[in-house]
């Protein structure tokens, strides 16, 4: 820790790589970020956060955290004074490939347009507004509803007679891309492609790719462009009233989406839904069968799963921390934090402050109504897609509960985490049960619920 002056003339305290928490030599804190204890569990390192640095600058990273609730809902609720659109560009993977960069200029994507995530008012209320009348979440929640549960069941025919699953490749990766490519009108037999398009995306924009796959991607990224352009012909030639069709045949009012916007939001729209939904699934059902009498709860009255979900989604939020810039220099409490500043809004930690919360301590039985987490974010830019995550989690849960008598987590084959900064989630996750049946008349089971829908 070292005195450093202020403008005012006083002096703070800022970290120096020595009590960085990011930083493996730390002294201050008893563990880092990035430690794989700390990836393991972050809570103790945010609670510290927390109480003695709320708003930290990282050296080693250049980045500030913010790991107080007021501070981090402030800040989303000002995207004029901390910016979205330089916040998750920096350390995207085609940068450095000359190649994968040749390749790229075939894009029909651009210049490359940056929408929605990417993007700040005026322009983000025009790519909103049109995103939110295409995907129509209440509408299309309700009806794709009966196809969730017929996709839920059908992953869970998969390895119900078997007694034991491996749950995220069986279940929590394939679900949210099947919901995705529902909304996008994807036929079943080119999901593998549509899941190989938004992996490689992920893996581009997170900087953890090798330069083999940087090329490979490049070119899948043209197949996925000309890949949703087919759909987009075909919806101009035939208007429908689905997602994309919504998407292209805008009111004659609105200025219309040019090709590069068109596919960014699609691809938003695509990855938006898949890894954080896959996270929380694997979170979610651990929670249950690890807390002991909570599945028995449930099992009870499975209308407590909604509640349970939101309680899930606070204290084991997928997306732990989120970026912005700071557009001028910003006083949080004593702490400047200057313009162009990068910063970390650590919902993880904001979701458990105990000043907004009162307790921390996981409660099944919390109120939402008045202490809303931030899981999905929060102002301008909160989750397009919260309502989709919600139903197909709670969709989800119920069948799982219903369907797999005596559900444990398997004594074999421990779960092993993601161990990303940032994300919170299982990379494998071993369940065993009692076998049980598969259900005899999937289509049939389809029209009722399509009926009662
Ligand atoms: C549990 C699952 C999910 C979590 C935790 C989650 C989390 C988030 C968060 C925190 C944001 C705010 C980003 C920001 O402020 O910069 C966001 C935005 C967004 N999410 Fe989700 N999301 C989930 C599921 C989905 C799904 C299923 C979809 C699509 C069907 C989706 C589509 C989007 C889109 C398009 C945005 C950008 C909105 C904008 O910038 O205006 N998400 N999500």
């Amino acid at each position: 820790m070292e005195e450093q002056g202020k403008r005012d003339g006083t002096k703070e305290l800022v970290s120096t790589s020595a009590d960085c928490p990011f930083h493996a030599g730390s002294k201050r804190f008893p563990s880092t970020l990035l430690a794989q204890e700390t990836l393991l569990d972050p809570f103790g390192v945010y609670k510290m956060l927390r109480s003695e640095r709320p708003v930290a600058f990282i050296p080693d990273q250049n980045i500030w955290i913010l790991s107080r609730y007021d501070d981090c809902k402030f800040v989303l609720e000002h995207p004029e004074k901390f910016s979205s659109k330089e916040a998750v560009s920096s350390t995207n993977a085609y940068r450095r490939s000359a190649e994968a960069l040749e390749i790229l200029k075939q894009s029909k994507a651009s210049p490359r347009a940056r929408t929605l995530i990417m993007s700040d008012p005026p322009e983000h209320d025009r790519y909103r507004e049109i995103l939110h009348r295409a995907l129509a979440p209440g509408q299309t929640v309700r009806a794709l509803t009966p196809k969730m549960k017929l996709i839920i069941d059908e992953l869970i025919d998969g390895f119900c007679e078997r007694g034991l699953c491996e749950f995220i490749q069986e279940f929590a990766y394939p679900l949210p891309m099947r919901v995705v490519a529902a909304i996008l009108d994807v036929p079943d037999d080119q999901i593998d492609m549509l899941k190989a398009w938004s992996d490689d995306f992920i893996a581009v924009q997170a900087g953890n790719i090798s330069d083999d796959r940087i090329v490979s991607s490049a070119r899948r990224t043209l197949e996925f462009e000309d890949f949703i352009l087919r759909k987009v012909d075909d919806r101009r030639r035939e208007p429908t009233d689905d997602f994309l069709g919504r998407l292209v045949n805008q009111p004659p009012n609105e200025e219309r989406l040019s090709i590069p916007e068109l596919l960014n939001i699609c691809l938003q729209v695509l990855v938006g839904g898949n890894e954080t939904t896959t996270n929380f699934l694997g979170s979610t059902l651990f929670t249950i069968v690890s807390r002991p009498g909570l599945l028995g709860d449930i099992r009870q009255s499975v209308a407590r799963i909604p509640q349970l979900i939101e309680e899930i989604l606070r204290v084991e939020s997928p997306l732990q921390g989120l970026f912005r810039i700071a557009t001028e220099d910003h006083a949080f409490g004593d702490v400047v934090v200057p313009k162009g500043a990068k910063l970390m809004l650590c919902f993880g930690s904001a979701n458990r402050d105990e000043a907004y919360y009162g307790t921390a301590e996981f409660d099944p039985t919390r109120d939402y109504r008045h202490n809303m987490h931030l899981a999905f974010g929060h102002g301008i830019h909160a989750c397009a897609g919260q309502a989709f995550a919600r139903r197909e989690s709670v969709l989800a849960m119920e069948a799982l509960v219903n369907r797999l008598p005596g559900l444990r987590l398997s004594d074999k084959a421990p779960p092993i985490r993601q161990m990303l900064l940032g994300i919170r989630g299982f990379k494998v996750l071993h369940i065993e049960f009692d076998p049980a049946p598969k259900i005899s008349n999937l289509s049939a089971k389809l029209a009722h619920d399509t009926r009662a829908a």
